[in-house]
């Protein structure tokens, strides 16, 4: 397939066809060009539709299929795989001004929303109906849209699953301008093939999502969380499982190692966990959080939990039991990428997952190969569910030798993952950058199966090309 350029009479056509903003040309701010992963693929968009609804993205779609012109859906652009990133040119539609929650359903627990809503808001807006909205990636200013388009999974991933667990129906525009609508608010459904599954994770090449139907659930009423505090990532990273197995089911089970702490920071400019315990210098922390239902449960549950981690080789533990600690304690947590992001010039991103048996071992082999491959290696993230996230990171060095090392290092942990039954990605997708790891990874049967898929959904080829499973 060869594309083709938004030309002015094209263009005529399309500001004709929607009832939104259109901005084309040198107008186009130059953030639509990537994500937060620029290494991971950018380029600019020939114009945007700043889409107000669905019959906006449907119109839109009609015009630029029928003209060969690639089409890119994008939330908040805060994806790390380069999912939004118009690599070949085309038109980018921006779902991030529908960002209506449309209709609670609070008996059925139901929430309809637009695909630009914010993950923050609705979070926000479900506490306040005494419900929760699971799914907590690191960053909240995310789009739904997008949290669905890549599976977001996050912090209480381990306790309440993915994205994926929450999605039960949507409205989708194909790229030929159709609208569709997948699954049912009910809460079983065994009708055919389950093609909103199908469009989760789907990273925008299947389809464009302008409307959600999300499973909420009841809050659980209270929680409280404790922070570990070990002598080094070994120690640390070793009490997951113990915490794991305790029985004691954690919402949240992250780890850090201290370095990463340290950046955050200096990057919020506010310390909130303790530097030494025990007369011993902190090396990493896990950060946990417990749910209960009643206040008479609380202590036990604060002490049964500290014991555990003091039994995994904690040196100390803090306890924070009020909102706002709470809140600050994640902060600190929440504020690890962007720190690392603002302290490298150059940084490639590794979104492993692998069994929970096997997060110490990927985890110390990362560590262990860092002076190897010559680049800095920061990792944190889920070990509650095995997501690993490895920043890889330089400074004062050439791009070409950048590429060459971190693909060296990435090879060696993937090639370690293999052998421990990981996959590609946990949560960020895999976008261009990670193609022919997937690939590796599945085999070639699985790919022409996946091929096959975009290509029923999408026979041009015109959505968001060159992700997941086909080359630019
Ligand atoms: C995190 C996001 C970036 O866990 O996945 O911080
Ligand atoms: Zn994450």
């Amino acid at each position: 397939m060869t594309f083709k350029k938004l030309d002015p009479e094209v263009l005529e056509q399309l500001k004709a066809a929607v009832t939104c903003k259109v901005v084309a040309g040198a107008d186009v701010a130059e953030e639509y060009s990537h994500d937060e992963m620029p290494s991971a693929g950018t380029g600019m968009p020939d114009a945007v539709v700043v889409a107000a609804s669905t019959e906006d993205v449907s119109a839109a779609c009609r015009v630029l299929y029928e003209n060969d012109i690639p089409i890119i859906p994008r939330g908040a652009g805060t994806g790390l795989a380069g999912g939004c990133a118009p690599i070949c040119g085309g038109v980018v539609i921006d779902t991030s001004k529908m960002d209506q929650i449309l209709s609670w359903d609070l008996d059925n627990l139901i929430v309809r929303v637009q695909p630009g809503v914010y993950l923050h808001d609705l979070a926000a807006a479900a506490v306040e109906k005494g419900t929760m909205y699971p799914p907590d990636p690191g960053e909240v200013y995310s789009c739904l849209g997008g949290n669905v388009s890549t599976n977001a999974g996050g912090m209480r991933a381990v306790k309440y699953g993915t994205t994926r667990e929450y999605v039960k129906a949507m409205t989708v525009v194909l790229p030929d301008g159709r609208v569709v609508r997948f699954g049912a608010e009910t809460a079983k459904n065994s009708s055919g093939y389950s093609l909103q599954h199908l469009m989760v994770g789907s990273e925008g090449t299947l389809g464009i999502i302008t409307e959600i139907s999300l499973k909420i659930i009841p809050q659980p009423k209270f929680t409280v969380s404790l922070l570990g505090v070990f002598e080094d990532l070994p120690s640390c990273i070793r009490c997951v499982s113990t915490v794991k197995l305790s029985g004691l089911d954690p919402q949240a089970l992250e780890f850090m190692p201290r370095t990463n702490i340290d950046m955050a920071e200096a990057f919020t400019g506010k310390q909130v966990y303790p530097h030494e315990a025990e007369g011993v210098e902190a090396g990493a922390y896990l950060l946990t959080t417990f749910e209960c239902n009643s206040d008479a449960q609380l202590d036990e549950l604060m002490e049964s939990a500290a014991e555990v981690l003091l039994e995994g080789g904690a040196l100390d533990v803090v306890v924070y039991d009020t909102p706002e600690g709470i809140r600050n304690a994640f902060a600190a947590r929440r504020a690890c990428p962007e720190a690392i992001l603002e302290g490298y010039e150059h940084v490639e991103e590794c979104d492993i997952v692998v069994p929970i048996t096997a997060i110490a071992d990927i985890v110390e082999y990362a560590k262990s190969i860092e002076k190897e491959v010559g680049l800095d290696i920061h990792t944190y993230g889920h070990a509650g569910d095995g997501n690993v996230h490895m920043k890889i990171c330089a400074n004062n060095m050439d791009e070409a030798e950048f590429r060459r090392r971190s693909q060296n290092f990435l090879d060696l942990v993937y090639g370690r993952g293999k052998g421990l039954g990981a996959m590609v990605s946990g949560e960020h997708g895999i976008g261009s950058a990670s193609i022919d790891r997937l690939a590796e990874y599945s085999g070639e049967d699985v790919m022409e199966l996946m091929r096959g898929i975009k290509a029923v959904f999408d026979p041009k080829g015109l959505l968001n090309p060159g992700k997941v499973c086909k080359k630019a």
